[in-house]
């Protein structure tokens, strides 16, 4: 590994300059403000629905009923999955429109409205401003989940696209713990002070703006999609630091003649086409597991959920799992390379079946056996951990490597679809569900996550090392039925692993 260390450093000090390293700073402030407000809607959940109780009583002179207040609550947690799933389908085409620059920099207006409406709610005595507010600002989230990874990956130079990939993830987690931390007691967390901590979600976004004007729009765009070769070429020389750019120049052409090769694939073919069905349905049952997995439940919930399970600062609990999801990325980041996107999202999928398990154990033996609590909480860490080990960074990519030019856009739509709608489901439901299952309820989690990790033992390939075209090959081989094991499809990569381990587990597809 030591080469490899050297190598990339050589790396990035022979390729990064200062336009660069702005401009992936710029665009991945749009990921930490969708983490921001991932994270942002757990901590104040109590003063929050203190404040829909009074306003409710202002209103009609009684208080609340509690199932309501659970329902505009869970309301407004999950109506910002609603947005992002509305958005994220708009990614393809706004990023075609506008281009990638401008497409993050006209979606910040979402997030301009979006953080206003939260931050003046109080003031109006309107829980409707709040919860459409949750809603402008998912719609921010699902374009600039989409925009930032797209635009970072086409500005980056080859040799480290998959590190750069990376700090999508990295950005988000660390937004979700910047949330958590604003929102402690001490800080922001607190009655008078909560419309601020929401309306926060505009700062990100203002240095965006501010800050966009200096970034180049992405050479690769211009020329591919636009065919700009003269503004793509300044670009490059911007952002590589070099006039010399001929040799960059000729691997677009390479990619745009490809491109030009291959024909569009609608969502509606994805799931007519023999040729895509399958990994149409891996990357959906891929996105499923991240979601339904159950880390958001933690995310949105883990405040009310340590404090049901007795710890005694449940703030600073959400705050510990905060720094584990944040470690646990990094961690991911140098694992994926070595030992494989199937193996780490099967490994995270049971160590987080494993945890939810304990977890509820612990709290339904927590009446009986108080020092129960910390197990649950152990629990919930080690249940964060798995998850980014392999769950939550996997799905992404992992959509992108399974399809070629021509299908990719329309798999990631449905991919980022998929997500959203699980997401929703998972903000909307949890809290009931919790509520009528009592500790129960991560044993649902549980079963799911086994259902995953069958899944994904079966019929998940593993696609390190591999390129476009030979994933897209052995899908092509299976759906035809061919069952041919030897086809060695690593001629040059991966030439230290065996090779039986990269190969496909063919006998299910006959199914
Ligand atoms: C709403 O506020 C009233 C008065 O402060 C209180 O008695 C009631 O328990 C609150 N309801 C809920 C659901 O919190």
């Amino acid at each position: 590994m030591r080469c490899t260390k050297e190598w990339i450093l050589n790396a990035i000090l022979k390729t990064v300059t200062g336009t660069f390293v702005l401009s992936v700073f710029t665009a991945v402030l749009g990921s930490l403000g969708f983490g921001y407000n991932i994270g942002v809607i757990n901590a104040p959940q109590k003063i929050i629905e203190q404040e829909y109780n009074s306003t409710w009583i202002q209103r009609y002179g009684e208080p609340i009923p509690a199932g309501t207040l659970t329902t505009l609550w869970s309301l407004s947690v999950a109506i910002f999955s609603i947005g992002g799933m509305l958005s994220s389908f708009c990614v393809g085409f706004v990023s075609e429109w506008l281009g990638r620059r401008k497409g993050m920099l006209i979606n910040n207006m979402f997030a301009f409205v979006g953080g206003s409406l939260m931050g003046l709610s109080k003031l109006c005595g309107s829980f409707e401003m709040l919860i459409l507010g949750r809603f402008v600002i998912g719609l921010y989230c699902g374009l600039a989940s989409g925009l930032t990874p797209m635009y970072v990956g086409e500005i980056a130079p080859t040799s480290l696209r998959g590190a750069l990939g990376t700090l999508h993830q990295l950005a988000i987690v660390i937004g979700i713990l910047i949330a958590q931390i604003l929102g402690l007691e001490s800080l922001l967390g607190v009655e008078h002070l909560w419309p601020i901590l929401l309306g926060l979600a505009i700062v990100p976004a203002v240095f965006q703006m501010a800050l966009l004007p200096f970034c180049p729009e992405s050479p690769r765009f211009l020329y591919i999609v636009r065919c700009q070769e003269h503004q793509a070429k300044r670009g490059l020389r911007r952002l590589t630091g070099r006039q010399e750019v001929g040799s960059m120049l000729a691997e677009m052409k390479e990619e745009k003649r490809k491109m030009d090769m291959e024909r569009k694939v609608s969502i509606l073919e994805l799931f007519r086409s023999k040729l895509y069905r399958q990994p149409i349905m891996i990357s959906i049952m891929l996105q499923l597991s991240q979601q339904l997995s159950g880390v958001n439940a933690i995310f949105y919930y883990s405040t009310s959920i340590f404090m049901k399970a007795g710890v005694q600062s449940p703030v600073y609990a959400t705050i510990g799992a905060g720094v584990v999801n944040c470690a646990f990325t990094v961690v991911s980041l140098f694992l994926i390379e070595r030992m494989g996107r199937r193996t780490l999202h099967m490994l995270g999928l049971g160590g987080m079946a494993i945890c939810a398990v304990i977890m509820t154990l612990a709290l339904a033996l927590l009446e009986r056996v108080p020092w129960m609590s910390y197990i649950s909480m152990l629990a919930i860490f080690g249940f964060v951990a798995f998850f980014e080990i392999g769950p939550g960074p996997i799905p992404w990519f992992f959509v992108a490597e399974l399809f070629s030019q021509g299908p990719r856009p329309a798999a990631m739509a449905v991919a980022g679809f998929s997500n959203w709608t699980a997401n929703f489901i998972i903000g909307m439901c949890f809290q009931s569900v919790a509520d009528a299952t009592g500790p129960y309820v991560f044993l649902i989690f549980a079963s799911l996550l086994i259902v995953f990790l069958i899944f994904t033992f079966f019929l998940v390939p593993e696609t390190r090392g591999k390129t476009f075209d030979q994933i897209a090959a052995n899908f092509q081989q299976r759906s035809a039925g061919m069952m041919d094991m030897d086809l060695d499809l690593d001629m040059d990569m991966d030439l230290d692993k065996p090779s039986t381990e990269l190969d496909y587990l063919g006998e299910e597809s006959n199914h």
